[in-house]
């Protein structure tokens, strides 16, 4: 294999060409696979191919909706873009359970971002350096204010910046900590531009001063992804008699719902397991409506982490025979800026949730992190989670085994009122086709 200089100028086709010669067998087959995720509307495909650098072709992943959300009052259905099986049906069984109990009462605590100029100044006075930067905060804020004017007056912008000495840590190392609003856009570009202007401005200012030492280094202008102060709380709660479904009985499913809860909260173990099952529900929302959802994790594991230990996101408890489940969540969303106008699903999304803002967008993902949650808990303290998961599983493995559509109806009736393993699939599959085992038939797969 030869080494390429220069990919990135080359043209789509010549991209694909060098790729399938050189790492695919069979390259006919290799090109058709790409080609066949093609778009068919040139345009949205040169869209996408615009999105990044090196597109060959789209990458698809199912995309579905959970109906009867009600959310504050008002019932979504939601968009979620997710691979896993049986997030979606979750979701939506949640969705139901709570529509005729009161619903999920969501609300933004807060909405502010945090972004840093790290840099290192080695002088000595540090209280006339702290008096420095408080004469020029407000030249700082001002010398932003062409990049900030249209935030201003969509009633965001600049909130406060701080002189953070962190010299304990390590020597000469500070910070300008800023905080923002952004509005309803995610705002990473907005905040990036702010920070490297401050930077620039501090640098000015510390030539012109009167500080005996004026050597300052910029290490770094970025946002923080950790945003424990752009947060949201959702619930949902109800009488505990009121939990009665599906046979369980309400008073003990509460004892052990909120001791599911309580192992989550004290072990980290199971607190990964607990949160990854919320993020199902968050990612898929994220995802669907264009937010990064790399950024989204990063904050989320971090803020499950603030208090040295890794926990829970959700919390229960019952007070005079009231059960309440609630999630406090830090979610950095936007609803306008990045893809959220360009990517034509995305767009869908949005106007499938009734054009949010991003305050609303947040509301409605934290509830689907709960919804998520409450339904794992619920199967997980009753009848295990196997049941669920694999019987919308189940699918896959047929398709796996490439069963026709009537091997496939008879073997889901099959299971309708058992619990689906692999081995047991493939043994009724081979029964059906009266095979003794799959080493009978050639997979293409
Ligand atoms: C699977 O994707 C998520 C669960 O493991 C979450 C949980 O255990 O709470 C079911």
């Amino acid at each position: 294999m030869k080494q390429i200089k220069g990919y990135s100028k080359l043209a789509k086709e010549a991209k694909i060409e060098w790729l399938i010669d050189n790492y695919f067998e069979q390259p006919e087959k290799a090109l058709q696979m790409l080609k066949s995720y093609w778009h068919l509307d040139s345009n949205i495909q040169k869209l996408h191919d615009e999105f990044i650098e090196n597109t060959l072709t789209n990458f698809y992943i199912p995309y579905g909706v959970a109906p009867n959300f009600l959310i504050n009052g008002k019932l979504f259905c939601l968009p979620l873009a997710i691979e896993e099986s049986s997030v979606v049906a979750a979701a939506a069984k949640a969705a139901k359970f709570w529509v005729n109990r009161g619903g999920f009462k969501s609300s933004v605590i807060s909405k502010t971002k945090i972004g840093h100029v790290h840099f290192i100044w080695s002088g000595k006075d540090t209280d006339r350096f702290i008096e420095f930067f408080e004469n020029i905060k407000a030249d700082l804020i001002e010398s932003t204010n062409p990049i900030t004017k249209n935030m201003r007056t969509r009633g965001g912008g600049i909130l406060d910046i701080q002189l953070k000495n962190k010299t304990s840590e390590e020597p000469g190392y500070y910070q300008l900590e800023a905080r923002f609003d952004t509005c309803d856009s995610m705002g990473a570009n907005f905040i990036n531009s702010l920070l490297e202007d401050f930077a620039q401005t501090l640098k000015h200012k510390i030539a012109e001063s009167n500080l005996t030492d004026k050597d300052i280094q910029i290490v770094m202008c970025i946002l923080s992804n950790y945003t424990p102060e752009c947060l949201v709380r959702c619930e949902v709660s109800c009488p505990v008699q009121d939990l009665n479904d599906d046979d369980i009985e309400p008073t003990e499913f509460a004892k052990n719902f909120l001791r599911a809860v309580r192992i989550a909260e004290i072990e980290p173990y199971r607190a990964v397991t607990h949160n990854k099952g919320i993020m199902n529900g968050i990612d898929s929302v994220v995802l669907a409506t264009g937010n990064d959802f790399r950024a989204v994790e990063a904050c989320v594991h971090a803020y499950a982490s603030r208090n040295g230990k890794y926990s829970s996101l959700t919390h229960a408890e019952v007070v005079d025979g009231i059960f309440r489940f609630w999630i406090d969540v830090p979610l950095s969303l936007g609803t306008v800026g990045g893809i959220t106008t360009l990517h034509p699903m995305v767009k869908f999304s949005h106007e499938l949730l009734g054009k949010p803002s991003a305050a609303e967008l947040m509301e409605i993902t934290a509830a689907a992190g709960l919804a998520q949650n409450f339904s794992a808990l619920r199967s997980l303290v009753t009848t295990g989670i196997q049941k669920g998961h694999m019987k919308m599983h189940l699918l896959n493995i047929l398709n796996q085994l490439e069963a026709t559509e009537e091997e496939k109806s008879a073997i889901v009736e099959y299971f309708k009122d058992k619990v689906p393993t692999h081995y047991a699939t493939v043994d009724i599959f081979c029964k059906l086709r009266g095979i003794k085992d799959l080493s009978e038939i050639n997979l293409k797969n």
